[in-house]
């Protein structure tokens, strides 16, 4: 279902000048040259070109060359009418290499002949949210047309979760499902939703815990299973490398005849390394051309856009915004925490303000607030200029390409 931009017809070309793109200095520098938490260390900003820059900071409110910068983004031309004036023309060219070059992220809308799948009753009930329902509903549709065509009865579904697609084809598809999870918990969620649809163990649905990480013997268990009979593999939501090691299984093991995924999580993705040879990217055709992808273009890569419109209420923009100040406000005073990039878990309450981020961070860095940092601290670099706001997100639009050329190397 992923087709090329419509300026493309050969996908080696289209590989080819998508990594020629992410190549180019400007593109490695948003896309993670600077890491997005160093965006005020590196003064990310000043390293923009001189002509946007000075652009952006003319205009009345920054909010509207954010707005700009989404909309330029949409393939519909009516989407993007309302051009902001004065855009100065590299931007515009720019702009229009990165639209080009995106692949089409539109609802996808599944063609009248895949006939529609009625959810058991138990599983909208288990589902909580809406989105999620959709996507369940729209991959059994595709899943039950896809077997149809191909003459296809059984189905693995890995990273199976709760079972919400494996259930529902096996209950209402009539696909005999192979469910595999690395989390046992999540399998017995699943064995439970199985028995309340009265499906049976081993024969209609079956439940494995296995934790696939490209090495083991599901393969063989899974030409074991199906018998002989072609299956159609499948993975909802399937997080980081584990779409990877799908992929794999697809060219590797005989009876899996389709391959439906749906990836995500890119940031749990692992590259390539002398310590992790079959890392990210997996294709020989990324590789020969020296493909490597930051962890700030991962991170950021699996993030809607439309996630950054400006909204004061939007956690997307802070969370990257404060734990960039933060960084900025221990680089310069001389504050180091052990480690090269500490981690620490973020809370929904943390988000509220700098002040309580900080006060969070600091508590699991171990530094002393009145101290280290004290509350004149907070409300100096409270007051950063607002103008990395463009910056942050403009790092986001680029992440369009990065976003593409993961689905692309998969
Ligand atoms: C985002 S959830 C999606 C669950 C389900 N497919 C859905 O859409 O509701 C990802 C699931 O994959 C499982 N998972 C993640 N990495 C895995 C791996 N390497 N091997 C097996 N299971 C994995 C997790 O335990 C989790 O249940």
């Amino acid at each position: 279902m992923v087709s090329l931009p419509t300026r493309y017809s050969d996908v080696s070309r289209y590989a080819d000048e998508l990594v020629a793109f992410l190549q180019e200095p400007l593109s490695v520098q948003i896309t993670g040259g600077i890491h997005v938490n160093d965006a005020f260390i590196s003064d990310a900003w000043d390293k923009l070109p001189a002509e946007w820059t000075q652009w952006w900071e003319s205009l009345t409110s920054l909010r509207d060359a954010q707005d700009d910068l989404i909309k330029s983004l949409h393939k519909d031309p009516e989407a993007r009418k309302v051009d902001l004036p004065g855009r100065p023309e590299s931007l515009t060219r720019w702009l229009e290499r990165i639209r080009n070059i995106s692949l089409d992220r539109d609802q996808l809308v599944l063609p009248r002949e895949m006939e529609h799948v009625e959810l058991p009753r138990a599983t909208i009930s288990r589902i909580k949210v809406t989105k999620k329902l959709a996507e369940v509903q729209v991959a059994a549709r595709f899943i039950q047309h896809t077997c149809r065509t191909n003459n296809i009865k059984r189905v693995i579904d890995i990273g199976s979760g709760q079972g919400y697609l494996a259930t529902t084809l096996a209950s209402v598809c009539g696909l005999r499902v192979l469910a595999v999870d690395g989390s046992a918990k999540q399998i017995d969620g699943s064995k439970a939703a199985a028995r309340s649809a009265g499906l049976a163990e081993g024969k209609e649905i079956t439940h494995l815990v296995r934790f696939v990480d490209g090495s083991g013997s599901l393969g063989s268990e899974i030409q074991a299973w199906a018998g002989g009979e072609p299956c159609l593999l499948t993975g909802l939501h399937a997080c980081g490398s584990l779409s990877e090691h799908m992929v794999r299984l697809f060219t590797r093991v005989p009876c899996i005849a389709r391959l439906t995924v749906v990836g995500c999580c890119y940031n749990h993705i692992t590259p390539r390394s002398p310590s992790c040879p079959n890392g990210f990217p997996i294709s020989q055709h990324m590789r020969r051309r020296n493909l490597a992808l930051s962890a700030s273009a991962l991170v950021t890569g699996c993030q809607a856009p439309t996630n950054w419109v400006p909204n004061p209420d939007s956690r997307f923009v802070r969370k990257y915004w404060y734990r960039a100040v933060l960084e900025k406000m221990l680089y310069d005073k001389g504050i180091s925490t052990a480690g090269a990039r500490p981690v620490w878990g973020i809370r929904t309450g943390d988000l509220e303000s700098f002040e309580s981020y900080t006060k969070r961070a600091a508590g699991s860095l171990g530094l002393k607030m009145g101290s280290d940092i004290t509350d004149e601290d907070i409300g100096l670099w409270n007051r950063l200029s607002p103008s990395t706001d463009v910056s942050i997100c403009r790092s986001t639009r680029r992440q369009m390409s990065a976003y593409c050329l993961c689905l692309i190397t998969r």
